[in-house]
């Protein structure tokens, strides 16, 4: 496949993602067993994330690991662009942070979009992204963040404290720069043109508030890396820190190939959906099996291309002997799609039950971690 037939931005996934290549094409570097190990350490396990390469680049990780044995203060920065319900795929990179806050004992800031998402999407009101961050907000806080160390906003709400950081940033970043970067042209907003110093802005943040010398780490999917790179550039005319970066793929949809996107609603298993939703979700899901069971038990199923599998593989199963087991009773054919489904369907009811359980209980914690201006 052609370089040129997959294209990763913060706004658009399309074709099959060749993660080897978006290393070069982004010039990140891949995780490496050393740093992955040290986290691991610190954190007294080795996250299932980590060991089934989900996450797998990052931008300076080793420095930022590196302030932090030198007593540094480390801080962690992430985000969501509220367009509509959260999806399983969103959890996966707050999952993780909520990992390394643990590990590191660190602050997070959270960013929540609401401009970004109501410059880039024609029919979205502020009204209506605004609805949805204070929705999305619960989601973020039943991954359990530490309360006290971790402060979530909401742009609008937020944007007086965010603006004097962000119009130091756009003042170094020219139209040409935002064009190359992000794929705007001359028929983009002007609003959009400046967001990414809004998204920049926490990455200094954490130093204006805390007044010290900090350095910021980043984990998130490898779309958001363009705002990175405006960041990591202007970081030393303004006297920062770069911020570091750990970047993940995307999971998958439950149809074929795609990253799993609000957009296909079908394939996507949002944090809402009820039993019987991720039952029908499930059991419709693109499988690499055959036509009939017949056929399954002769020549075997595809885990390879197998969307159900990438969620055991990715997110549900992480005893390695049981995924193996998994992987080769499919490709032997011992294992029909029918079973394998209503097992995954099963485990991720349980998983979303338990997560909308937390979710109900946190609308009595947003002023806990909620800040405003
Ligand atoms: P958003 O809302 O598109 O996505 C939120 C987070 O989820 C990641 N992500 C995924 N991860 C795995 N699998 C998927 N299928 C998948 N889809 C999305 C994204 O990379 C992101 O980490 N502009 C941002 C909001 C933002 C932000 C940030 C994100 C503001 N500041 C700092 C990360 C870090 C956005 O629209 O994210």
């Amino acid at each position: 496949m052609a370089e040129q037939e997959f294209v990763v931005t913060p706004w658009e996934v399309r074709g099959e993602v060749d993660y080897g290549k978006l290393i070069r094409q982004f010039g990140v570097s891949p995780l490496t067993q050393e740093l992955i190990d040290k986290i691991a350490a610190k954190a007294g396990y080795l996250h299932p994330f980590l060991k089934r390469g989900l996450f797998f680049a990052h931008r300076e990780l080793d420095l930022w690991l590196k302030s932090y044995e030198s007593g540094v203060n480390v801080v962690l920065y992430t985000g969501r662009g509220p367009s509509g319900k959260t999806h399983i795929g969103h959890l996966t990179p707050w999952m993780f942070t909520k990992y390394l806050q643990d590990a590191f004992n660190a602050t997070l800031y959270f960013q929540l979009t609401d401009d970004e998402k109501f410059l880039i999407h024609p029919e979205h009101s502020l009204s209506e992204v605004e609805s949805f961050a204070y929705d999305n907000l619960l989601d973020i806080i039943a991954i359990g963040f530490k309360p006290e160390k971790t402060k979530i906003f909401v742009n609008t709400g937020y944007a007086k404290t965010l603006y004097k950081i962000a119009i130091q940033v756009a003042k170094h970043v020219t139209v040409s720069t935002a064009k190359a970067t992000f794929g705007f042209t001359d028929s983009s907003n002007i609003g959009i043109l400046f967001f990414p110093a809004m998204q920049a802005a926490p990455c200094f943040l954490p130093q204006e508030l805390e007044g010290k010398d900090t350095h910021v780490l980043i984990p998130c999917a490898i779309d958001q890396d363009p705002y990175w790179r405006i960041a990591r550039d202007v970081a030393p005319k303004l006297g920062y820190r770069k911020p570091a970066g750990i970047f993940s793929r995307f999971i998958p949809g439950l149809g074929r190939g795609a990253k799993m996107s609000s957009s296909i609603p079908e394939t996507s298993i949002f944090t809402d959906d009820k039993p019987e939703d991720i039952d029908r979700k499930i059991w419709n899901a693109f499988t690499g099996g055959q036509p009939t069971i017949k056929e399954q038990r002769e020549k075997g199923g595809n885990p390879d291309i197998c969307s159900v599998y990438q969620y055991y593989y990715y997110l549900f199963e992480f005893d390695d002997a049981k995924v193996k087991e998994i992987y080769e009773n499919c490709r032997s054919g011992t294992l029909i799609c029918g079973d394998c489904k209503r097992k995954l369907a099963e485990i991720v009811k349980k998983f979303m039950a338990e997560h909308q359980r937390k979710r109900e209980k946190a609308k009595d914690l947003i002023d806990k971690y909620l800040i405003r201006d």
